[in-house]
């Protein structure tokens, strides 16, 4: 009986995804890991609800550099250790500290910040998810909406504090929350200053949704489990086209960049899903593409 109890659970543990911090990769304040295709990116000070010193947005500027060729890193997922996702930029080491230091040396240290925050993470080329499992104020926004996606616990709090503290958001924190958010509610929460649950930021449009906090690493593993068996080169020009034509108000140059970027894919894409994908549908009949993805197929 013993034996067999045995052999159940390493059967399990065979099967079983494992998940393996990357000592390489992790610095004094990102911790990297990674599981089945999966870069788990934890923004890790966890005594200061992470904060995005300068420090720490130097680290993240060289994770995302390696994570960008890295093999292991099929799609990252962002979150933080402890009870927050982040306090927002730190009010010591990135603001008061740098009072006083010349202009280049500022601008500089807003750049780092704003490299990885949302430049590289909007330009990342695989998919990113946000996983925001608790505090999330004023500059952690960036993050946030610069993902592809993002999952809140229910009772995550957000923030954006900013005058609360007698500064504006800027560092695009509110481009971001004018991008996700309608204008009444950017509005009212960048005007008070008043907090809103991870349910709310749901129901806003902030996030794409929130779930019991229990469920979260779960809810957001099934979230990129479903993005792994996309092709890549595919979802990558689909996220980047999306971005670019948000910005175009003319159709007509729209549907001509569409058009440019769906012929650019049939060079990058070696695998050729489209025409799996319509062998598999239209002579095999083998799968549905309105039902589910072709890697399904056989299941
Ligand atoms: N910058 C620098 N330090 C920060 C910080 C920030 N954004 N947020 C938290 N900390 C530090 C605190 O100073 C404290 O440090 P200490 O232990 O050396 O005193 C530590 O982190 C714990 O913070 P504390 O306030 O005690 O934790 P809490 O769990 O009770 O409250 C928050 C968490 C996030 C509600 C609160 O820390 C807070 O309001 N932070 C600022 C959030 C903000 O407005 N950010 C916008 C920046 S633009």
């Amino acid at each position: 009986m013993a034996k067999r109890a045995k052999t159940a659970s390493t059967k399990k543990s065979a099967t079983r995804s494992t998940k393996t911090k990357s000592t390489e990769l992790s610095t004094s304040c990102v911790d990297v890991a990674f599981e089945d295709g999966i870069a788990w990116v934890t923004l890790n000070r966890p005594d200061k609800r992470n904060a995005m010193s300068p420090a720490l947005n130097r680290e993240m500027i060289g994770v995302m550099q390696a994570l960008e060729l890295d093999p292991r890193c099929r799609v990252l997922i962002l979150t933080g250790a402890g009870t927050a996702f982040s306090s927002g930029m730190d009010l010591k080491e990135y603001f008061r500290e740098r009072d006083g230091q010349d202009f280049i040396t500022i601008r500089r240290i807003e750049r780092d910040a704003e490299d990885w925050q949302w430049r590289m993470m909007r330009a990342f080329p695989k998919p990113t998810i946000a996983m925001v499992n608790g505090w999330c104020f004023g500059g952690a926004f960036a993050p946030v909406v610069g993902c592809d996606l993002a999952i809140a616990a229910d009772d995550a709090v957000f923030g954006v504090s900013e005058v609360n503290w007698g500064i504006i958001p800027a560092g695009n924190v509110a481009k971001a929350v004018a991008e996700t958010m309608s204008s009444r509610n950017a509005m009212y929460y960048l005007m008070t200053g008043e907090t809103f649950t991870g349910k709310q930021a749901a129901e806003m449009g902030l996030v794409n949704k929130s779930v019991p906090k229990r469920s979260l690493k779960n809810a957001t593993r099934r979230l990129a489990k479903n993005l792994l068996q996309k092709n890549s080169a595919v979802l990558m020009q689909a996220k980047h086209a999306l971005k670019a034509v948000q910005a175009m108000d003319d159709w007509e140059m729209s549907a001509d960049y569409l058009h440019a970027k769906g012929d650019q894919l049939k060079i990058m894409d070696t695998e050729d899903a489209r025409a799996e994908g319509l062998t598999e549908f239209l002579d095999k009949k083998s799968f549905k593409p309105g039902l589910g993805h072709v890697s399904e197929k056989k299941k």
